[in-house]
C-alpha cells in the first residue's frame, strides 16, 4: 500500500497488518454463532480464513488490519475495507471483535482510526457500510461514528440460504 498504515492511539491495542499466523485466532471467534449470526459470513474454516488473510493489502484493496493487544500482539479483532472502488473514491467498512473484547469501545476507536486514514491518506470521499438490519451492535458502532443510515437494501444478500435486508450507512469525507 502506498499510503502509511492507520494508527490507533490506544493504550492497550494497536493496528497492524494481518499475518498468516493470525488465522487461528481470527477463526477461533469467527467460528462462533454469536459472532457471525448477524453477518453474512459463511463457510468459515481455518483454511478459508488463511486464504482471506493472503488476499489483503494489495494497492487496490481489499485492506484489513489486525486489532492486536499491545501486551502480546495477539489478535482480538480485525477491521478494514472491502469493495474498494478507487475510481469512485469509495470503500466499504467491515470489522469484528472477539466477544472478550466487546463492550469497551474498541471497534469504535479502531473504526475512527481507519476512517481518518481512508479520508486523509487515501483520499476516499465516501465510506459505506452494509449491515444486516438485525445487527444492533454493529449499527450502534456505525451510529457512534456519525455514519448516516441511507435506507434499506431489500433482499440485498442471500445469507445462509435466505435473502436478507441490509441497511446502507455512509459517511462522506
Ligand atoms: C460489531 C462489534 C464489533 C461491536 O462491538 P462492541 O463492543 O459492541 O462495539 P465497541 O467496541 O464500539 O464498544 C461499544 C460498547 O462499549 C462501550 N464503551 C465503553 N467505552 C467506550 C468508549 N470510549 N467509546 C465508545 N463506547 C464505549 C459502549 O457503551 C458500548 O457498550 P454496550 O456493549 O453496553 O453497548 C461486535 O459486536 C462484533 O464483533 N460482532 C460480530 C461481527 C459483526 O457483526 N461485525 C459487523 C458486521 S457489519
Amino acid at each position: 500500500m502506498s499510503a502509511g498504515q492507520p494508527r490507533l492511539d490506544d493504550a492497550r491495542h494497536a493496528l497492524r497488518g494481518l499475518m498468516p499466523t493470525d488465522a487461528l485466532a481470527w477463526y477461533e471467534y469467527l467460528r462462533r454463532d454469536d459472532v457471525t449470526r448477524d453477518t453474512s459470513w459463511t463457510r468459515v474454516t481455518p483454511q478459508r480464513v488463511a486464504e482471506l488473510i493472503a488476499g489483503y493489502g494489495g494497492p487496490q484493496g481489499p485492506w484489513r488490519w489486525a486489532i492486536a493487544r499491545r501486551a502480546d500482539d495477539a489478535l482480538e479483532g480485525t477491521i478494514g475495507f472491502n469493495e474498494v472502488a478507487l475510481e469512485h473514491g469509495r470503500a466499504e467498512l467491515a470489522f469484528d471483535l472477539s466477544p472478550a473484547a466487546w463492550g469497551q469501545g474498541l471497534a469504535t476507536r479502531a473504526a475512527q482510526a481507519v476512517l481518518r486514514w481512508a479520508f486523509q491518506e487515501r483520499g476516499l470521499q465516501r465510506v459505506q457500510a452494509t449491515v444486516l438490519d438485525t445487527n444492533l451492535r454493529s449499527r450502534a458502532v456505525l451510529e457512534r461514528l456519525g455514519m448516516r443510515c441511507e435506507g434499506t437494501l431489500s433482499g440485498y444478500r442471500i445469507v445462509r440460504g435466505a435473502p436478507r435486508d441490509f441497511l446502507m450507512y455512509a459517511l462522506r469525507a
